[in-house]
């Protein structure tokens, strides 16, 4: 085809989830609707708990008054559909400096929809804790092992002590949300990997479903962690265990076989531990295919499902145009537009990036003059070391090329390091002829798929790294390796210069994988899992089952 390479060749594109369990035998497309069917009817009802650390609302005192607003991040946009489906309960550390003011005696808060709410329990969590727990333990160490990203892990003891701490806050706060023994419920990302553990012994039939948005590295790199048993562990106190992509799952499973986690034998991904086997599997998440998303939180005013589902191509809200008028749009005829929506994270690749854009101007001269890159990147972990330090150094690297190239024209690169809102953003992906998602290492990335569905025109290029989750379902897309520049360059020149028809062609498919991969699916498949697991066990999980099941796993007839 080109010089890009081909997604096919680098993935193996097989689920590990082939087997009877959870398997999704459903062709139509899933919606917030058939999965409340599916809670009703092959759950019975049962009560759903969300917990991850990052709340997906946080409130705030501005000016005398008390404002919301949603988080950002791939985690809160494809839990919060899920959550409203469900009408479940999220647990999450409330970090506003209003959330306390809102909270009712229980410290909960009703998040609000028409059609569907969910109940947000917040945790609280002391200053030490956090710079312990999130920015310590989480954000510097576990953060950057799991990416290869090239930025040294810091493993520091007082961080795991409460980081610990921390994991049994949770625990704590999920048992006094269940209204019933055997609550389902889908622990969220890697600040806590061991509260799957914790709960097991509070709620010993509680149904648990924990999912790691981030990448698992392979088994050599994640020993580099000096609490990798433990957070195995912990984990292994889960039902399912949910990756993003097929080699995580392996090298979760190559990692626990390393530390002598006995791994069933077959084809399933299973290991066995205490009588109890724990099913490890792929899900890979997604986004509310607009439409498909019914609710919007009321007053954050930045629901992404909402925005998509709501805005009209043709005619921009006030709030969007006045968005665009501050990025100069509509250019004149013959202008194009570039455009990246990332949080200000090293593992997105934005250096390399912008010197890519920069190559470009640089090899392509017809270009100069006739292209604007514009880079939201909104600004993220002001506690860890080192994202400061990239904020300055992409300011200086846009800077050094807007001086560049000067002479010809208008500043070739905007960077917008502030929070920008769903609707500003779904306007920017609108307006784009090329979207650059080029990330050194990416558990998912949804900003490409929110890409694809904002693209109800069938236009635009997506540009995406070979080394993000989201490859192995967008082989439509311009496959690159981040690290090289004039590869990106390359894809960025043929995406401004690809035809209309070839547009079309290749966002159609994109557009059809995502629209069918939805966030629905993705919790569907999980929770036909979970059924799974809560059909094959005894009634109050007794003793002989429990023989049973180790029997079974220790191959004893
Ligand atoms: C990634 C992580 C999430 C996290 C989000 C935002 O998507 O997988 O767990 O919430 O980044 O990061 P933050 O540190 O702001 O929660």
């Amino acid at each position: 085809m080109n010089a890009f390479v081909q997604a096919s060749h680098l993935r193996s594109t097989g689920t590990t989830s082939g087997s009877p369990v959870g398997s999704d035998s459903r062709r139509g497309a899933w919606s917030a609707g058939s999965l409340r069917a599916l809670l009703t009817s092959t759950l019975q009802g049962d009560q759903v708990i969300v917990v991850s650390n990052r709340q997906p609302h946080s409130h705030a005192w501005r000016g005398g008054s008390v404002q919301v607003s949603q988080s950002a991040g791939g985690l809160v946009t494809a839990l919060e559909p899920i959550a409203r489906a469900c009408a479940g309960t999220w647990v999450a550390h409330g970090d506003g400096n209003a959330d306390r003011d809102v909270v009712d005696v229980n410290d909960g808060w009703l998040a609000p929809g028409s059609t569907g709410s969910y109940r947000l329990r917040r945790v609280w969590l002391s200053a030490r804790q956090v710079r312990g727990h999130g920015d310590g333990l989480s954000n510097s160490g576990l953060w950057p092992l799991c990416h290869m990203a090239h930025v040294r892990p810091r493993f520091a003891s007082a961080d795991w002590d409460h980081y610990r701490a921390v994991n049994q806050r949770f625990a704590d706060a999920v048992a006094e949300e269940a209204h019933r023994p055997d609550p389902i419920v889908l622990v969220q990302d890697y600040h806590l990997a061991l509260l799957p553990a914790l709960l097991r012994e509070r709620l010993p039939r509680a149904t648990l479903v924990s999912f790691w948005h981030i990448p698992w590295a392979h088994a050599e790199q994640m020993a580099m962690c000096p609490w990798l048993p433990e957070l195995i562990d912990g984990l292994l106190g889960s039902d399912i265990i949910g990756f993003q992509t097929s080699r995580h799952v392996r090298n979760f499973m190559e990692s626990a076989r390393a530390l002598g986690r006995p791994a069933v034998a077959g084809p399933r991904c299973e290991i066995a531990t205490g009588g109890r086997r724990t099913r490890v599997r792929d899900f890979p998440v997604s986004i509310a295919w607009p439409g498909d998303a019914e609710d919007c939180a009321e007053g954050s005013g930045d629901d992404a499902g909402c925005a998509l589902a709501t805005l009209d191509a043709s005619r921009p809200s006030t709030s969007e145009s006045r968005f665009l008028g501050t990025i100069g749009w509509p250019y004149p005829a013959g202008m194009k537009l570039i455009v990246g929506v990332d949080r200000l994270d090293y593992t997105k690749g934005l250096i390399e990036r912008l010197q890519a854009v920069e190559l470009l101007l640089e090899s392509k001269p017809q270009w100069r003059g006739r292209l604007r890159f514009v880079q939201i990147a909104a600004p993220t972990r002001a506690g860890v070391a080192g994202y400061a330090r990239l904020q300055c150094e992409l300011r200086a690297e846009v800077e050094r090329i807007n001086a560049r190239f000067a002479a010809f024209g208008p500043a070739p690169v905007l960077l917008l390091d502030t929070h920008h809102d769903r609707p500003a953003v779904t306007a920017l992906f609108r307006a784009a002829d090329v979207c650059l998602v080029t990330s050194l290492h990416d558990g998912m990335n949804l900003v490409c798929k929110e890409f694809v569905a904002a693209r109800d025109d069938e236009q635009g290029v997506l540009v995406l790294s070979q080394f993000a989750g989201t490859t192995d379902e967008l082989a439509q897309a311009l496959i690159v390796n981040p690290y090289h520049l004039a590869q990106v360059a390359e894809a960025i020149h043929t995406g401004l210069a690809m035809p209309v028809h070839e547009q079309r062609q290749r966002m159609r498919s994109l557009r059809a994988t995502v629209q069918h991969n939805n966030i629905y699916r993705w919790a569907a498949r999980m929770l036909l899992d979970a059924a799974a697991v809560r059909g094959s066990r005894e009634p109050a999980g007794t003793e002989a089952a429990a023989q049973r099941e180790a029997d079974a796993l220790s191959g004893k007839p």
